[in-house]
This record gives C-alpha cells, structure tokens and sequence, in this order.
C-alpha cells in the first residue's frame, strides 16, 4: 500500500521541477522510482528533507541542490503519521519534522504519501505528537508541555536520547485527541526551547492513500467545496 501511493506520487513529477524529498519508509518508493525515471530519462533535482534520504537520493543518482539555490519548490512529496479529513497533518515520526516542514512551507505543492492506516478522525489519537526542542533545559521545555494535558516522553534510541540531523532532541507528546490544532500548533511553538511541532497545518494539497481496495486520493480543492 504505500509502495502503490508512493509511485502513484512520483508520476506527478515533471521536467526540470525542483522536488522536495520527504522522509520514511513509504518516500523510499518513492525515491527508487524517481531514481528509475532519471535513468529513463527525467531531469529534475531533490532537495533532502533529511541525512537518510540525502543518502537514499544519492544511491539511486538523484541530482541533489538547497534552498539557496532553490528557493521555490514546484513538488515535494512526503509521507504523515496521522491526515485528518482537512488534510491536517502528524508528522515527524523519524524525527525530521523541522526540515519537512520548512521544504513543505516553501513548496508549491504538497503531496502526501500514505497507507490507509494513517487517515484518521481527530489528529492525536492514534500517534503521540512529535515536537523537536534545544537540548538545553529540555526538562522544563518537557514540564511546560505538559500544561497542554499531554504525557510527553523524550525519545529514545535504546539508552540514549534520540538527536535529530539538526543535533536536537524529540519529545513525542501524547494526547487524548488534539482539538484545535491550528490553535495548538502555534502555541507550542511560542515554548522557548521548541524548535518546531509535528502539526502541518494547511500545508498539503493532495493525500494519495493506498488501501487494501486500491489508490484514495483527497485533494484540498475537494475538501474546500
Ligand atoms: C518523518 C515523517 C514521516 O514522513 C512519517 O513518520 C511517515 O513515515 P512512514 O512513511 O515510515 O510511515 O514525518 O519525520
């Protein structure tokens, strides 16, 4: 199922776009078959939403270039840990959430990659809310995000504390079900220390979804009519 979505995903992409490269086990279809399309003849470049897939883009020779370069991103597709039915997002489940959701800001389109498993009704209930922050005082940063009735964990690697590609720590927070997350989502990143959340709000255009039934697609013009 997310193989199907993902290369599903991959057909969008057109000549001479620059591509965002989102992160997970579902965008590493995604990759191979981008990597396929170049060696047939697709010329594009990727902009790495993190360490692993820069890696996984550079094994199946997808030319790489940055921000800096390439302010403007016309595609990046990217998997989710939770989508809601506005095509609200969790995300940041392998820790990259910062870098995808500054490609996502800075992409014309969004498309998201999934398996059915990840549609849901409320954000927050299935999957704990990731939320990246400096490893300095990361305690009370920790206490604070606790006010917001969550049971908050820091992440880990066996003993050690998990660190993100930008040398920070995860704390996954878990809630009942998440509301409001327009309003949470800027709330929590008002919390010195926090870096960024895992809420993608507004961000994605289009979910395809892969099923036991076949391929879902949501698109955000269907949602708003
Ligand atoms: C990484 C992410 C991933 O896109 C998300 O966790 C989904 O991963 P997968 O495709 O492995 O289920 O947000 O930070």
């Amino acid at each position: 199922m997310k193989r199907i979505s993902a290369e599903k995903a991959v057909d969008l992409i057109e000549d001479n776009m620059i591509v965002g490269l989102g992160t997970g086990s579902t965008v590493k279809y995604a990759l191979k078959k981008i990597g396929t399309r170049i060696s047939e003849g697709l010329q594009i470049k990727g902009i790495p939403t993190s360490n692993e897939t820069k890696k996984l883009a550079l094994k199946y020779n997808i030319p790489l270039t940055n921000l800096a370069e390439h302010p403007e991103i016309d595609l990046t597709i990217d998997g989710a840990d939770e989508i809601n039915s506005d095509l609200n997002l969790i995300k940041g489940g392998g820790g990259a959430l910062t870098r995808e959701k500054i490609i996502a800001f800075h992409s014309k389109k969004l498309v998201i990659v999934a398996d059915d498993s990840k549609v849901v009704k409320s954000l927050g209930i299935d999957f704990a809310l990731p939320v990246e922050v400096v490893k300095f005082g990361w305690e009370t940063t920790k206490k604070t995000l606790e006010t917001f009735e969550c049971i908050c964990t820091l992440r880990k690697i066996f003993e050690d504390p998990f660190i993100t590609d930008n040398g920070n720590y995860i704390i996954d927070c878990e809630f009942d079900r998440i509301t409001n997350p327009e309003d949470l989502e800027q709330k929590l990143n008002m919390i010195p220390g926090v870096v960024e959340n895992g809420l993608f709000i507004g961000l994605a255009h289009k979910a395809i979804v892969g099923g036991s039934q076949g391929i879902m697609t949501l698109e955000k013009e269907q949602l708003a009519t």
